[in-house]
């Protein structure tokens, strides 16, 4: 539907048709990046999902290769689920994923490459034992998907992996021990459980470190090592996290912060984004994270327009440092080779009430770097007449709703008449104690004129530290906007769907509507060119 075609992103991975959901088993091989993922190759809903694959040499430009796997034979006919890849330290790959059985009942599988040497990693093998895992006493038939990637005991040759289900309406991760992959032991226990958290999809598990910058390989554990556990929320749609501590000995791993756990805590993302993973880079030595964006429209306008869903831009993680208590989360680097002209503006004033359009050639394909400051004696001046500690952005209204010290941002696919536009804005108030607090918030209310996709307000609270002046990055993809608060502290991805606000015809605005401050706003506007994404040239080797 040529309508709708203007909603393809021009740099974000999505396959040339139909439906797409998790990523699956990222991992680097000889010289290419491995991205595989949920497609259904018959349509734009879910369906009988099998194992796309594509790869690439930076993480931005994708060669589409032929399905890694299909649903063929009897334990994975109804669909070859979400898995994940392991690299042992010989160089072999192993994939374990989750098959939906003829008699839809969720058991893990074992595949890897039928020819390691072959960098494209073509063809996979489904092991002749498989399934290597189904579902325990006591665990539903339909509760129970999505190993992990395996990580070594402190015994150097014992593996585990760790799957997730729920046990009545707690989320549980269960954990199993293997030396070969194909035989398991299930542990006593539970590596972790939160109450009233429901079904963990996709449970992620790895390690951070507390004083390096790089990333861990999956194994990592020690002194300055915390372990980041997320559970991607069924009943919900979005994924949870916490930072804790792993003890290999007893199994278990402990959150720092309880009242901070999986599930009731911190998300990855305030918006719209699923079912991630992350990959261990031993090339750059970075924990890399893949996120799947949903729909917010009609499944009936996904048939039409032919494709449902892109794969976020892939992430660094790293601990965060300055805050002890969170993670970062920042595009990768590569990202910023797409980044062509780029427009600046520096300590532009914004008194209350102002909206300044920013020029920009490409406007529907951006990458934004901006930071606020307010003047000092306005934000003391409001210290007792600010107090709103009630404030949050999904209830707020959005960026219409004025406060004294917000909201304050950017605008982005926008109308020339702002009868369309996405605010991605600050908006600071003072807490019963004195103290500033300040949300950083996604405002889709009139993101489009469109009546049947869903408009909200996203967002949450963000540390700002002392000396930190208010920054935000976004990176604008036609349909797509990606934005990163506080240097990574906060994530919040909006899928939208402008009519207006399409192509050339899109704007950008800085804006302060505010009531009781001005801000001053630094920084800069690139123009993205588009990725190259298309099928593999097998037939110009
Ligand atoms: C998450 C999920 C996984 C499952 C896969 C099926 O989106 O439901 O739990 O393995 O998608 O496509």
């Amino acid at each position: 539907n040529v309508m709708l075609s203007w909603q393809r992103t021009a740099y974000h991975f999505q396959p040339e048709h139909n439906w797409m959901n998790d990523p699956n088993g990222p991992l680097f091989h000889k010289g290419w990046y491995h991205l595989f993922y949920q497609y259904n190759p018959e349509s734009a809903v879910w369906g009988k999902i099998s194992w796309g694959h594509a790869v690439s040499k930076d993480l931005i430009h994708w060669l589409y290769l032929p399905f890694a796997m299909v649903p063929d034979h009897w334990y994975d006919i109804n669909g070859v689920w979400t898995g994940s890849a392991t690299i042992l330290p010989d160089g072999q790959i192993v994939m374990l994923y989750t098959g939906d059985t003829y008699d839809a009942v969720q058991v893990q599988c074992l595949a890897y490459p039928a020819n390691l040497s072959d960098p494209l990693l073509l063809d996979w093998v489904k092991y002749s034992g498989n399934p290597v895992l189904v579902p325990p006493p006591g665990i539903g038939v339909k509760d129970f998907r999505d190993p992990t990637t395996a990580w070594l005991t402190p015994d150097g040759y014992k593996w585990r992996i760790t799957i997730g289900s729920k046990f009545n309406k707690t989320g549980i991760s269960l954990v199993y021990e293997t030396v070969d992959f194909k035989s398991y032991d299930m542990l006593d226990g539970y590596l972790h459980a939160v109450p009233g958290t429901g079904m963990w999809e996709c449970v992620d598990f790895f390690p951070v470190s507390m004083t390096e910058i790089n990333g861990l390989d999956t194994s990592v554990n020690g002194p300055g090592v915390k372990h980041v556990l997320k559970a991607s929320l069924d009943d919900d749609k979005n994924d949870y996290f916490a930072l804790g501590v792993y003890d290999p000995f007893e199994n278990k791993w402990i959150p720092d912060d309880p009242e901070l756990d999986v599930g009731i805590g911190l998300r990855y993302d305030y918006g719209k984004y699923y079912a991630s993973k992350t990959f261990y880079d031993q090339i750059t030595q970075r924990r890399i994270l893949w996120g799947w964006i949903r729909e917010t429209d009609s499944e009936d306008d996904d048939v039409l327009k032919g494709w449902a869903s892109v794969q976020s831009i892939p992430r660094t993680v790293v601990f965060d440092q300055k805050t002890g208590n969170n993670i970062i989360q920042w595009p990768v680097s590569e990202v910023e080779e797409l980044r062509s002209e780029s427009v600046e503006f520096d300590n532009m004033k914004l008194g209350p009430g102002s909206i300044v359009p920013l020029r920009a050639d490409t406007p529907s394909q951006l990458d934004i770097v901006a930071s606020f400051e307010i003047v000092k004696e306005a934000f003391e001046g409001t210290v007792e007449s600010n107090v709103d500690s009630s404030y949050s952005c999904p209830t707020s209204g959005g960026a219409a709703n004025r406060g004294k010290l917000g909201p304050f941002g950017i605008i982005v696919l926008a109308d020339e008449t702002l009868s369309e536009g996405t605010p991605i804005y600050f908006y600071v108030t003072n807490g019963a104690n004195g103290k500033a607090e300040t949300h950083f918030c996604a405002d889709e209310l009139r993101s489009s004129e469109a009546s049947d996709v869903a408009k909200v307000v996203y967002g949450s609270k963000v540390p700002v530290l002392d000396g930190e002046k208010y920054s935000l990055r976004s990176l604008v993809d036609h349909s797509i906007v990606e934005s990163f608060a506080q240097g990574g502290r906060r994530v919040i991805t909006s899928r939208i769907y402008p009519t207006k606000a399409i192509n050339g015809a899109a704007r950008v605005f800085l804006f302060n509507n505010a009531t009781g401050v001005s801000v001053t706003a630094s920084g800069k506007i690139w123009n993205m060119i588009s990725a190259d994404i298309r099928r593999f040239p097998f037939n110009q080797l």
